[in-house]
């Protein structure tokens, strides 16, 4: 499985890679399907790249917004995945309500899992999928440790109980559902990353090597995340 590694040169170079990564995967969706499926990373790394696609002029109305993982927390928590997403872009854009689809993570990881994994029949493969990197390897909410859902066989959304990063209740794609993916873009910045970083390099097992699309992934990561190397 190839990973392409994009290390940008400083924060407009990171910014403008991740962008333009985003525009070509829409262009090529819309090229040949009446929509985009797209979904969305969590934490606080894609926050501007969400505030800079709210710059910009998109049919929103051809663009369907899924979840990668929530935290299960009151639907307007400050701290939920799809919160972040609202403010810092989807407010801000024409984007139809019916389009997002945020995960009922309100509801208890179980339910809200199952609910999801239904909701999910009707996209067989996501044109794009965002992902961020946690500092012990994680990806959305698969975390070392825990059921990263990697079997064919796997539900496409799982319940998350204790997770290591808080909230402990989460809901996440699994490894195989965010696998089946036209592209995926992991979004990596600062140095915090940089051991996950080189243990991904070197083949470790960490919960985001387990995402495998068949034309491999892509990571654009800035020089802290990559160990100061440029
Ligand atoms: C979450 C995210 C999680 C995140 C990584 C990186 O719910 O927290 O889904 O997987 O992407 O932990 O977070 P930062 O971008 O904040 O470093």
């Amino acid at each position: 499985m190839q990973i392409r590694w994009q290390l940008s040169d400083g924060d407009t170079d990171w910014m403008a890679r991740a962008l333009a990564f985003v525009n070509d995967a829409e262009a090529e969706a819309l090229s040949v399907r009446a929509e985009f499926h797209i979904v969305l990373a969590g934490g606080g790394t894609p926050k501007r790249l969400y505030e800079a696609l709210a710059a910009e002029s998109h049919d929103w109305s051809r663009w369907q917004v899924w979840y990668g993982d929530e935290r299960c927390l009151p639907a307007d928590h400050p701290d939920r995945n799809s919160h972040m997403a609202l403010e810092a872009w989807l407010k801000r854009v024409a984007l139809p309500a019916a389009n997002h689809h945020p995960i009922p993570a309100e509801l208890g990881a179980d339910v809200a899992a199952k609910a999801y994994a239904r909701s999910l029949d009707k996209v067989a493969r996501f044109d794009l999928v965002l992902l961020g990197l946690g500092e012990d390897g994680h990806t959305a909410s698969l975390f070392p440790g825990h059921d990263w859902g990697t079997g064919l066989d796997a539900p496409a959304a799982l319940a998350v109980f204790d997770a290591p990063k808080p909230p402990p209740e989460r809901v996440s794609l699994s490894a195989c559902r965010l696998s089946a993916a036209r592209h995926v873009l992991f979004l990596v910045t600062g140095a915090g990353k940089q051991e996950a970083v080189a243990n991904w390099r070197t083949m470790g097992s960490i919960p985001a090597a387990a995402i495998m699309p068949e034309d491999g992934v892509d990571v654009v990561l800035d020089k802290p995340a990559n160990g100061g190397r440029g």
